[in-house]
């Protein structure tokens, strides 16, 4: 197994470009399956999940070609196997995503339930209840949901709760679907937007994506185009809380700073001096971060996907940081690998409480989700010494060459096998 070690204490300084956000290269790849025409994909990022992803279309009969530079073409001529087995699924929950495709294509699907992970239970009732409303009979035998439906019909659908990808799944199924479907409470996030506007260049109908009320008018068929995949505002966030925490001055280029204002205000609030211009993003930081406190939200409400980088951050800061998670029930697997490093947190149910320390001693630490282990990189690189964090595989799922980016940032970060 891979691990990184990393010498901490170093500011970060210079220029680095932000990849293709994988929470939308994800739903978009799946949409290839709603037509028999080629769609064309631009600022694809070289992940394992995206590579997953592939592997699990192509099974399907889905022609994958190679990603190079960004770009990769998927043709589904035909989806004649329209199964996700539990061996993919098991490893990337993001899977799911072909179920409503899958539905609306070939009126037939076969797809592994994704199972719990590391930060929650992560059901999937509101993709399910969605698809039962628009006609499809789903039934769960031996851990897959076994699903048919002639043809998918347009339905009123108000989701229980936000779920991004239970909007994601709802909305490529309504799009060829027989009718109008109107989706309420829906999922605003930015990765949404972008899946629906890959949709519309297909030739799909809809109107309300980003909003919380999504329209879309079924069509009979739906043809191939080219989508350039939005930058993923999570790295950005990432790279941008490592700096507020390390200190230094870091230009981040092929951003979307519109999607993580959430995240500008709080490291602002931190101390932080950021300057953004169209698709760059400047951040400057001398001294100590002030503590930050958060609660996460839905969008646009600060992102779960970053609690545990500001988290990292908070170790250091001066005064007490409160973080509250309120997305899922159990992501604060990294506080106890922070504590390792010798941060003073405490944890009150769905709270964390993080006390600010002078400094973090370096030690070996543990990754168990992804963006736990973004929070651990960051971390290495502002404890005294050296850290090695162990099963960085959680971290080749989310990020594109995150120790080559911060190598070239002056980070002492190095993979040994
Ligand atoms: C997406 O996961 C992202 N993944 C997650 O990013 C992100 O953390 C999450 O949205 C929240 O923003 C992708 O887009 C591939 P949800 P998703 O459905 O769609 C509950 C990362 O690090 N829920 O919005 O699975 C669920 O348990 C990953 O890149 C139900 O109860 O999240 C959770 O508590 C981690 N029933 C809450 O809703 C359902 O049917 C939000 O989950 C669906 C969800």
């Amino acid at each position: 197994m891979d691990r990184l070690l990393i010498r901490g204490g170093r500011p970060l300084e210079g220029s680095v470009r932000v990849s293709g956000a994988k929470n939308a290269a994800l739903p978009i790849m799946c949409a290839a399956l709603l037509t028999d025409q080629a769609l064309e994909l631009s600022n694809v990022p070289k992940l394992m999940d995206v590579r997953t992803m592939a592997k699990l279309l192509s099974q399907m009969g889905v022609e994958a070609g190679p990603l190079i530079d960004g770009r990769t073409s998927l043709r589904a001529a035909a989806a004649q196997n329209p199964e996700a087995p539990y061996e993919l699924v098991k490893t990337m929950r993001a899977s799911v995503l072909v179920l409503g495709p899958l539905l609306a294509r070939c009126g037939r699907a076969k797809v592994s339930l994704p199972g719990g992970c590391a930060i929650g239970q992560r059901p999937v009732d509101q993709h399910i209840k969605g698809l039962q409303a628009m006609g499809a009979r789903i039934t769960v035998e031996h851990g897959y949901m076994i699903a048919a439906a002639e043809r998918l019909r347009g339905a009123h659908i108000v989701m229980d709760l936000v779920t991004v990808t239970g909007t994601e799944n709802l909305m490529m199924a309504a799009a060829l679907a027989e009718g109008t479907t109107l989706l309420e409470n829906a999922a605003r996030e930015p990765e949404v937007i972008d899946l629906a506007r890959c949709l519309t260049a297909m030739g799909a109908r809809i109107e309300g994506a980003g909003t919380g009320t999504i329209r879309i008018e079924g069509v009979p068929s739906l043809a191939g185009a080219e989508h350039a995949v939005m930058p993923d505002r999570i790295e950005t966030g990432t790279f941008l809380a490592a700096v507020a925490a390390a200190g230094g001055k870091v230009r981040l280029t092929g951003a979307a700073p519109e999607t993580l204002e959430a995240t500008l205000e709080k490291l602002r609030e931190a101390g932080a001096r950021i300057a953004v211009s169209g698709d760059v993003i400047e951040i400057e930081m001398a001294g100590r971060p002030q503590a930050a406190s958060l609660r996460t939200e839905p969008y646009p409400g600060f992102a779960t996907d970053m609690q545990a980088q500001l988290m990292a951050l908070d170790t250091i800061a001066s005064g007490t940081g409160v973080i509250t998670e309120t997305i899922f029930e159990n992501r604060f697997m990294h506080a106890l690998e922070l504590q390792r490093l010798g941060a003073d947190i405490t944890i009150q149910g769905n709270t964390a409480v993080v006390k600010g320390v002078e400094r973090l001693q370096g030690a070996s630490v543990m990754a168990t989700d992804l963006r736990a282990s973004a929070s651990l990189v960051i971390a290495g690189l502002i404890a005294q010494g050296e850290t090695v964090i162990e099963r960085i595989y959680h971290l080749d799922r989310g990020y594109e060459a995150l120790e080559e980016k911060f190598g070239a940032l002056g980070a002492k970060i190095e993979r040994v096998k």
